[in-house]
């Protein structure tokens, strides 16, 4: 078994410098030599350079920002994992704020059509070019890749090929009204941060992967961004929300997945080095790495 860690410096879609230091902060950390001592083949070959667009070559589209640097770095991102995918490793992919997962998601999707989403986060990053806000593609992915909302020539290449019934969310605190109506007129499950305290997370992750995956015969992409844990746990993080996942609990979801043996792909996105002090940050780099081996297979036992 080879676990493919894929890095991805990238912070183009959102606002805050330094989640592209995500990645390279969680590798100096020591995770491919955890991974390894996990029992994992290890393929790492570098960080992935992209070829940046500068801003004056890249003037909004619509309401969105950055999108022919989003779009070409997440096309990028599709084949590598989609490539690691066709081997038969386990891409892992370090972002890098979470509008990547358009790619990780393009590749999975790619090479196992039946796939499943499990994404853990305190928002649900499904506005579309019309409903958002920011204008930050991290909060659009799962829209792209349902292919909801306007068409936007410049993001032809991404097959809208999830559907809504292969999607499932665990830790939703911070859904803006247009994306809680796109929830509901999908009929997208979702288990909020009020059904964790409610059914416990052991409860939870059951009935979610129920839904995704009744049998636990399909391929699951597990696409974690680290601010669903609670800003105490996880505190450097560009959109950090209080009243998240506990330490325990983010790692039970990653601990539960893998056990069903179905797991192909792992995103662990938004840890943004630059937004805390250097304890906080060595914090949130220390879980990114727990959170990655948990989902591995390691285990407390
Ligand atoms: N919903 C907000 C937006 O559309 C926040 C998204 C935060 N996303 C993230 N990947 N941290 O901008
Ligand atoms: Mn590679
Ligand atoms: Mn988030
Ligand atoms: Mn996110």
């Amino acid at each position: 078994k080879t676990v493919a860690i894929v890095g991805c410096p990238f912070s183009g879609g959102q606002g805050k410098p330094g989640v592209d230091h995500g990645p390279i902060r969680l590798v100096e950390e020591g995770l491919p030599k955890q991974l390894e001592e996990l029992g994992w083949k290890v393929h790492f070959d570098g960080h992935h350079q992209f070829e940046e667009i500068s801003a004056e070559n890249d003037p909004p589209i619509g309401k969105l920002k950055n999108p022919r640097c989003v779009s070409r770095v997440c096309e990028a991102v599709a084949k590598a994992v989609g490539d690691h995918a066709k081997k038969g490793q386990l891409p892992l992919t370090l972002g890098g704020d979470h509008s990547l997962a358009m790619g990780t998601i393009s590749g999975t999707l790619d090479q196992y059509p039946d796939a499943c989403v499990v994404w853990v986060d305190a928002h649900a990053d499904i506005n579309t070019p019309e409903t958002t806000d920011s204008g930050n593609i991290h909060g659009m992915p799962v829209s792209f890749l349902l292919g909801l909302g306007e068409k936007i020539p410049e993001f032809s290449w991404i097959k809208p090929t999830l559907k809504p019934s292969r999607l499932v969310y665990i830790g939703l605190r911070d859904v803006d009204a247009g994306e809680k109506r796109i929830l509901k007129e999908n009929g997208i499950k979702a288990f909020s941060m009020h059904e964790v305290d409610k059914y416990g997370i052991g409860k939870v992750v059951e009935m979610a992967l129920d839904h995704v995956n009744p049998n636990r015969d399909r391929p699951i992409h597990l696409s974690f961004d680290v601010d669903a844990l609670d800003p105490t746990v996880a505190p450097s993080t560009g959109t950090p929300v209080r009243g998240g996942l506990t330490f325990r609990e983010g790692h039970y979801i990653c601990e539960e997945i893998y056990e069903t043996g179905c797991l192909v792909a792992v995103d662990i996105m938004e840890v943004n080095p630059s937004l805390a002090e250097p304890d906080a940050v060595k914090q949130t780099v220390a879980v990114g790495c727990s959170l990655a081996r948990s989902a591995l297979g390691e285990t407390l036992l």
